[in-house]
């Protein structure tokens, strides 16, 4: 079952709710912040639709935009069509991405893209490369769904939606030895028949304590690592449930 095919073209209608001009001020705050040299190259794991890529490039940084899911590239370049911004996009596994090919002085990764990495010494692997790429002073900045939503929140519950459009069924499965979680997504999209189509993904997202990733990112040989509650300044208490990281190299 792929994992954000056709989901992709329902993807930016489910998250009309998300505030992503706010997400990418935010992340803006915290390059500013944290970072110990100017920034005017990102290169953002896992970025989409383009939904945080294109308000980095707006805000004028050239952004470099890689994703595994071609469906969902495809629709971050439509959204690019007739916009001037200096935005690359490439397809790859962040596990086999050629990092060193690119040239930022920050990483990004937003809205959980980590916790796609199942297998936590892979994770580790792409934070040694990340750390390897960067200059001195370069900063790497993500957000992972917190240890907490995964196992209390959304491993407890079943979730749907309904609109005139599309509908779906979200179960959800907690692997305690395994530490993942199975998201078991069912669509039902209205075609122009009026008939629905239905289509299936299997989603599976690694619970990560702040504590793991903290070391992990100490391993990778990064200092001043902190692990903030969402949209915050304020080091996480373990009740937010999204976490971001800021890390300086
Ligand atoms: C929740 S979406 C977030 C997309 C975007 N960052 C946003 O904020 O809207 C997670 C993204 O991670 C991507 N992804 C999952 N595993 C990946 C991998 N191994 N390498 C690169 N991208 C991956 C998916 O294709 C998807 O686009």
């Amino acid at each position: 079952m792929d994992c954000y095919g056709e989901f992709a073209n329902i993807y930016d209608e489910l998250m009309g709710d998300v505030d992503y001009e706010m997400w990418s001020d935010y992340i803006e705050a915290l390059i500013n912040e944290f970072s110990g040299i100017d920034v005017e190259n990102i290169l953002e794991l896992a970025c989409g639709t383009g939904n945080i890529t294109i308000p980095m490039a707006q805000k004028g940084y050239s952004v470099t935009g890689m994703d595994i899911s071609e469906d969902m590239l495809c629709i971050a370049k439509g959204k690019l069509e007739g916009k001037r911004l200096e935005i690359s996009l490439v397809q790859s596994d962040m596990k086999d991405f050629e990092y060193d090919a690119v040239r930022a002085q920050c990483v990004i990764c937003a809205c959980d893209g980590f916790n796609y990495i199942t297998d936590e010494n892979s994770l580790g692997s792409i934070f040694e490369k990340v750390y390897n790429m960067l200059p001195k002073g370069g900063t790497f900045i993500f957000d992972i769904s917190s240890s907490h939503k995964l196992k209390n929140i959304i491993s407890q519950s079943t979730f749907t939606h309904v609109d005139e459009d599309t509908a779906y069924i979200w179960e959800n499965y907690y692997d305690e030895d395994l530490k993942t979680v199975d998201m078991e997504l069912t669509f039902f999209v209205r075609e122009n028949s009026g008939l629905y189509r239905r289509f299936d993904e299997l989603h599976v997202q690694r619970v990560y304590e702040n504590e793991e990733i903290l070391k992990m990112l100490q391993s990778a040989g990064f200092k001043c690592s902190k692990a903030l509650s969402e949209f915050s300044f304020e080091e996480d208490n373990g009740m937010s449930e999204r976490v971001f990281f800021a890390a300086v190299k």
